[in-house]
């Protein structure tokens, strides 16, 4: 079975093909993303109508490029998976049009994808993870644990009450002077800074609910930074420093406690696993502070590559090798409509703020 992927949710123009033959470990045969970030870089973030405008310029490029990288034509593939949502609506239906329109002329089915249920089930690509196990995804839009429990069957644990993790880091980099993307910026301004000059909250430390907060950090580190600017590169490598430590001190706490929850729900599971996903993933000293606390509960912590982690079109791909492998009845295609907000657990309320931006996954 081969499926062509689609993604363009925010601001990745992806296609990907992904195989998968009997009982054979899947193969990612090509897996093309083209990141606009130097066509935002000057805004200081996402702009919405100049992402949806380059996924029309690039999309039947990067579809032909995945093509040729995976050396099949159209006719040999099965069928096509798009992301339907969340995202920004403009890119959803510059993607989910194109896969209609593939899918329609090549007479294959189309599978619209939740894209967080593309993070969530790239664990079973790259590692085939068996099911049921628990997901920490960080990215721009999401800060989310999520229980996997099947193709289809999610349940949330945990969700940011306010800004997510990716936001948090891309704001704090504003505030200090560093430019977009921040993650990466931050990150690397912290190596030679000092994590314990400046004493940052660690929200929600210590209690019983499970879920994030990171706004609080924000206000710390706007107030810090303003009470000495201005600011000198020692300066932000100590504020840099210190947010890090905050947020793995903070990420650690509170992934806690659904590693606990799990091992009391599902004794049954043998080899607990915490997956993670998404761009804050890259991040070494939260990687590191994870790997640390699973090791501490008993589970095995798994992250997949990079460029697996981020949004891309095979774990797309993916999640439509999935979705036909367990049956699941697809919506009619043809009438699918993108959906700017898609939760993966249904029943789940929406917290105060939670997701607010809303626009990247
Ligand atoms: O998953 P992703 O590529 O896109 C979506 O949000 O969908 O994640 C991007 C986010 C940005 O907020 C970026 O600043 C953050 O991931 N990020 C990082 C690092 N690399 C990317 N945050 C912390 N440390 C990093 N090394
Ligand atoms: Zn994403």
């Amino acid at each position: 079975m081969r499926v062509l992927g689609i993604e363009t949710s925010c601001d990745e123009t992806a296609a990907a093909v992904v195989a998968c033959d009997g009982r054979e470990s899947p193969e990612i045969l090509s897996n093309v993303v083209l990141s606009q970030i130097d066509e935002h870089a000057a805004f200081g973030g996402v702009v919405p109508e100049i992402a949806a405008r380059a996924h029309v310029e690039a999309l039947d490029g990067v579809i032909e490029a995945a093509l040729a990288d995976a050396g099949v034509s159209l006719d040999r593939i099965d069928a096509v998976a798009a992301t339907a949502g969340p995202g920004l609506v403009g890119g959803l239906i510059v993607g989910l049009m194109t896969a209609k329109a593939i899918a329609a002329a090549s007479g294959k089915p189309l599978i619209a994808v939740n894209h967080l249920e593309g993070h969530a089930l790239t664990g079973r690509l790259t590692d085939g993870l068996a099911f049921p196990y628990l997901l920490l995804l960080v990215s721009g839009g999401h800060t989310q644990i999520v229980l996997v429990r099947g193709v289809g069957d999610y349940e949330r644990w945990a969700t940011t009450i306010d800004d997510a993790l990716g936001e948090a880091f891309d704001k704090t980099a504003k505030l200090i002077g560093l430019p977009y993307p921040g993650g990466p910026n931050v990150e690397k301004a912290a190596r030679d800074g000092d994590p314990r000059r400046f004493a940052f909250p660690r929200p929600l430390k210590g209690e019983a609910r499970p879920d994030f907060s990171f706004s609080g950090l924000k206000t710390a580190v706007r107030q810090a930074a303003s009470a000495i600017a201005p600011l000198s590169d020692k300066d932000v490598a100590d504020i840099s420093a210190s947010f890090q430590a905050a947020i793995a001190e903070t990420l650690v706490d509170r992934v806690s406690r659904s590693l606990e929850r799990f091992h009391r729900e599902q004794p049954a599971v043998a080899e607990p696993v915490l997956v993670v996903a998404g761009g804050v993933a890259a991040n070494r000293a939260i990687r590191t502070a994870l790997e640390t606390t699973c090791k501490r509960h008993g589970f095995r912590f798994v992250a997949p590559p990079q460029v697996l982690c981020t949004d891309n079109a095979a774990m797309i791909a993916w999640a439509g090798i999935e979705h036909i492998r367990a049956g699941i009845e697809e919506p009619d295609a043809m009438t699918t409509a993108p959906r700017s907000r898609w939760p993966l657990d249904t029943s789940s309320i929406p917290l105060i703020g939670s997701g607010r931006r809303g626009a990247k996954a």
